[in-house]
């Protein structure tokens, strides 16, 4: 049984997608929530480990958390982390879960824009940084959810998203372009915390990383 070792620890996970991934990989170290979260409208939970509570927040509020220390460990894509910007924490694992890709999409056949490009996206610094190394010229529009329609609206001519299965831009007309980054969810851990509570945070994160491991070695046939 994990032991917290006195040192009480908060860890923030994103709800969503994310969170159906990352409780089976928790119930592998033998963290269970007290209570059934489906059923809860609680944010912030008890578990079997003494000293350890778990919040489930919105995966954007995650490293805001974790920056400010009222979260010492949390579990967020790398995309947001890209987003937010990455020397606020560290971040010691890939959990290697939630995988997908960011990308660059547009409607299928169009014709590269003339002048300057017109980009819809969440991830505005991340898209900023991008074509900007890329030396194109673009005004990034900032949305926060069904960027698909931004280009058939006219409010875009590209827009930079989470690709998965490629289902949600096919049904809206769209291909993808260009792979910005591989994203999958990670875990950062407040700088404070990493030194204050090493104990009980290098334990937890000693048990995450032993999952991991063993998920990707019994991914490898045995020949
Ligand atoms: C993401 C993304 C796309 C979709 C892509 O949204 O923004 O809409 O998934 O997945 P697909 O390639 O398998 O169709 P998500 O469902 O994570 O919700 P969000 O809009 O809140 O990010």
């Amino acid at each position: 049984m994990m032991d917290m070792t006195g040192q009480p620890i908060v860890m923030a996970l994103t709800k969503g997608r994310i969170l159906e991934e990352v409780m089976p990989l928790l119930a592998e170290t033998g963290i269970h929530l007290l209570e059934d979260h489906k059923k809860s409208r609680k944010l912030i939970f008890d578990t079997n480990v003494a000293g350890l509570r778990i919040m489930i927040v919105r995966g954007s509020d995650v490293p805001t958390y974790v920056e400010f220390g009222s979260a010492d460990i949390g579990v967020v894509g790398k995309d947001l982390l890209m987003e937010y910007g990455e020397d606020a924490f560290y971040e010691p694992l890939d959990l290697g879960i939630a995988r997908c890709r960011l990308m660059t999409a547009a409607p299928v056949g169009a014709p590269a824009p003339r002048g300057r490009v017109k980009v819809a996206s969440k991830f505005v610094n991340i898209a900023r940084r991008y074509f900007a190394e890329q030396g194109l010229q673009t005004d990034i529009i900032k949305l926060n959810g069904a960027l698909e329609l931004a280009p058939s609206m006219g409010l875009a001519d590209w827009i930079v998203d989470i690709v998965d299965s490629g289902n949600t831009l096919r049904a809206n007309g769209l291909e993808p372009l260009q792979t910005i980054a591989h994203i999958s969810s990670r875990v950062i851990v407040n700088k404070a915390s990493m030194k204050m509570k090493h104990n009980a945070v290098s334990g937890l994160l000693k048990e995450l990383g032993d999952v991991v491991v063993n998920r990707s070695e019994s991914r490898v046939p045995i020949s």
